[in-house]
């Protein structure tokens, strides 16, 4: 048996010897020393030996398996180190390579706009007021002399929340009355104020009208103010807006909050007012509605109708953008496809 182990000492060294790869060197050690290997099942046979020979031999194979074990170690770093210099001459980094370029964002086309927007009123001295997603119907409604069951409301299909009276607006007009009641110091201080926000209605979706889409409301308060202010003001926010030599004009309407009430169209950006298919052949594209803030809504707000006045306008960013840009549908705006938003 000393002869089986002196010639399998041999062996193993040899082969460890060829070995240059980690795997190879892996199996060889489960081969040979492992716990299964022939050199650990062999060293357990000692046993079975005559009692004289038991020692002799259980020294020799404690030392061959010490010497395979330390054997294995060396050629396990030798391995090791001639693999990592091969990864490194194979992997070797071009430091003049130009770097990868992130992929930078931007804004969005109607957050674009919507900054447009403020900027024009703030220049005019209109400043923003942040109201609320969620509303009551109160203030959404019956505060802007919409009462339940008013056939008014069909304009607006509401989507209403699990908790009664609590809605999601449907209009950024309810920020009128908080805008009022907060700066207007209980009716005695005027105002210029923008509300920009998202607005929410039960709608059918079309290359026009989104269930979700922004709104920017205008509102103005003074002792003074009167229906050629609002036009006045609209037509310079067009011009401003679209360039210097838009048409506006203005058509009698009807809003419960306005009085009188008006929406106010630009001529069709896109066929200069000859008609197309995107005004419908009108030549006009409507931008939003306005009008005299009416005498319930002042008073709901804390202003004395007899001695205070106002106007209002309520406009919408994603079709002014469709303007701009001449979009033709509404649902590329919050479809989150790159091939789109890349565009500007
Ligand atoms: C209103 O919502 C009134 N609150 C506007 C107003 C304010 C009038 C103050 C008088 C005084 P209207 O429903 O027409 O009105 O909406 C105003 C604008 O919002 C529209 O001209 C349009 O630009 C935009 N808008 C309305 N519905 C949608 C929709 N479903 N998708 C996208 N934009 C819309």
């Amino acid at each position: 048996m000393l002869e089986k182990l002196e010639a399998l000492y041999q062996e193993a060294l040899d082969a460890l010897g060829q070995i240059n790869a980690s795997d190879a060197l892996t199996e060889w050690e489960r081969r040979t020393i492992g716990r299964k290997g022939e050199v650990t099942l062999l060293l357990r046979q000692t046993g079975q030996l005559p009692p004289e020979e038991r020692a002799a031999f259980g020294k020799r194979a404690n030392e061959i398996k010490n010497l395979l074990t330390t054997a294995f170690a060396e050629q396990e770093t030798l391995i090791r180190e001639q693999e990592l210099a091969r990864s490194m001459e194979e992997g070797q980094i071009d430091v003049t390579l130009p770097g990868r370029v992130t992929p930078r964002g931007h804004l969005h086309p109607a957050t674009q706009t919507l900054r447009e927007i403020y900027a024009i009123w703030a220049e005019m001295g209109f400043q923003v007021y942040r109201s609320r997603d969620v509303e009551t119907d109160e203030v959404n409604f019956e505060l802007l002399n919409i009462p339940q069951h008013h056939p008014a409301r069909d304009m607006w299909d509401t989507f209403y929340t699990t908790e009664p009276g609590v809605i999601l607006r449907t209009h950024t007009s309810p920020g009128q009355i908080h805008a009022m009641r907060e700066y207007g110091a209980n009716g005695t201080k005027p105002i210029r104020v923008i509300l920009p926000g998202m607005c929410y209605r039960y709608e059918q979706i079309t290359a026009r009208s989104e269930v979700q889409f922004n709104q920017v409301e205008g509102l103005a308060i003074g002792r003074n103010i009167r229906m050629t202010d609002l036009k006045g003001t609209l037509t310079e926010f067009a011009r401003r807006m679209y360039g210097a030599d838009r048409r506006v004009r203005f058509r009698a309407s009807h809003f419960p909050f306005t009085e009188p009430s008006a929406e106010v169209d630009v001529d069709c950006i896109l066929c200069g007012g000859e008609g197309c298919n995107v005004c419908k052949y009108t030549g006009w594209l409507e931008i939003g509605g306005c009008g005299m803030v009416h005498p319930v809504v002042l008073q709901n707000g804390g202003y004395d109708p007899t001695t205070w006045s106002g106007f209002a306008f309520g406009i919408g960013p994603e079709r002014i953008t469709m303007l701009k840009h001449g979009i033709q549908d509404i649902r590329y705006f919050w479809g989150n496809d790159l091939r789109f938003l890349n565009q500007f």
